[in-house]
């Protein structure tokens, strides 16, 4: 028999907006024959896999999928927002959105160790899921996005990161249309879909979001500065054409201050870090000359606009040594 989890050699690569239809057609059929009239849940974070995933389902089988969304108070600024508007206000999903904000941070409460931090976070994201699948009466499949890297490299940046997955105990048959496909692929699918094109270009977000750019232990107002500064960077990033251009780029708030100096009075200011990376896998990765006048902008902008920021700083540090992220 067929494995299920190889990619067929004769499978052709989806580059076009005519295979993607293809694609979709196609997939459409097989998830029917395989839900028939049953219900669906996934978990949708708003990434390109999930919502790819959502999307086609709702195509596929409308109500019967129900998403759930859940905001672990460390997403970047307006993630949980685009979530809601593109799939219960455009696409008239079921979504259940779920800001547990408070309880993922009073977990990680003084908690320092970036392992330990992780481990919260993913122990508390399949609580949080479980909780709500368990309100939910008779599901009987589980979707996912699982892509075709995620089968190959079960040791590769996904399996050695990953802070959890989804419940093991539940016992669903897994739904995973786009498994044979690969990133570039999902993408294409995703814009025939009409996805929008923010979604669909979505750089690579860490399950542990904002919370591995927050070095040691969280706090609120660490966060604040954090999401803020990232904000700026994407929108300047975008303004000066290197949104499409630049594989990841985020800012990072390390757990230390330095001294400034504001209206003749000594401060003890956040640090703000751009860290801005090009890369083929995530497995080396180089940093990016950035036009002068780009950084300035960015510098300026979050000096005088964001809360408790104080000084900014460009890290040069390629992969190896450095990794990309910083915990
Ligand atoms: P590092 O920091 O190891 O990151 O150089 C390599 C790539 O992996 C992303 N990353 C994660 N992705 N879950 C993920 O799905 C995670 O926990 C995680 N941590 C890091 C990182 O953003 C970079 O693209």
């Amino acid at each position: 028999m067929q494995n299920q989890n190889k990619r067929p050699d004769s499978m052709e690569r989806i580059t076009t907006a005519a295979l993607a239809e293809k694609f979709i057609d196609e997939q459409i059929l097989s998830i029917k024959a395989q839900v028939g009239d049953g219900k669906v849940l996934l978990a949708l974070s708003g990434g390109v896999d999930s919502s790819v995933v959502a999307a086609l389902l709702i195509k596929a089988i409308g109500k019967q999928l129900t998403c759930v969304h859940v905001n672990h108070g460390l997403m970047r600024k307006g993630e949980s927002e685009q979530v809601i508007e593109v799939f219960k206000n455009q696409l008239g999903a079921n979504l259940i959105y779920v800001d547990a904000t408070d309880r993922f941070l009073d977990l990680l409460e003084g908690v320092s160790d970036p392992e330990q931090k992780r481990k919260i976070i993913g122990g508390e994201f399949i609580k949080v899921f479980d909780e709500e699948a368990r309100k939910l009466e008779g599901i009987s499949f589980l979707a996912q996005g699982t892509i075709y890297p995620d089968i190959l490299e079960s040791d590769g940046i996904k399996a050695h990161h990953n802070v959890g997955g989804l419940p093991q105990k539940m016992e669903f048959e897994l739904v995973e249309p786009i498994k044979l496909l690969f990133k570039d692929e999902v993408r294409v699918v995703g814009h025939a879909l009409g996805l929008p094109d923010s979604m669909v270009n979505r750089q690579p977000f860490p399950g542990p979001g904002l919370g591995v750019r927050c070095p040691g232990a969280i706090t609120r107002d660490r966060l604040l500065t954090l999401r803020e500064s990232d904000a700026i960077l994407r929108e300047e990033f975008e303004n000066a054409g290197l949104a499409g251009k630049v594989w990841q780029f985020f800012t990072v708030v390390p757990d230390f201050r330095s001294t400034g100096i504001r209206n003749g009075k000594r401060v003890f200011d956040r640090i703000v870090i751009i860290r801005a990376v090009n890369t083929v896998d995530a497995m080396s990765a180089t940093v990016p000359e950035i036009e002068w006048a780009v950084l300035k902008k960015i510098t300026d902008r979050i000096l005088n606009e964001v809360p408790g920021a104080g000084r900014v700083l460009y890290d040069l540090s390629p992969k190896e040594p450095a990794t990309i992220e910083y915990e």
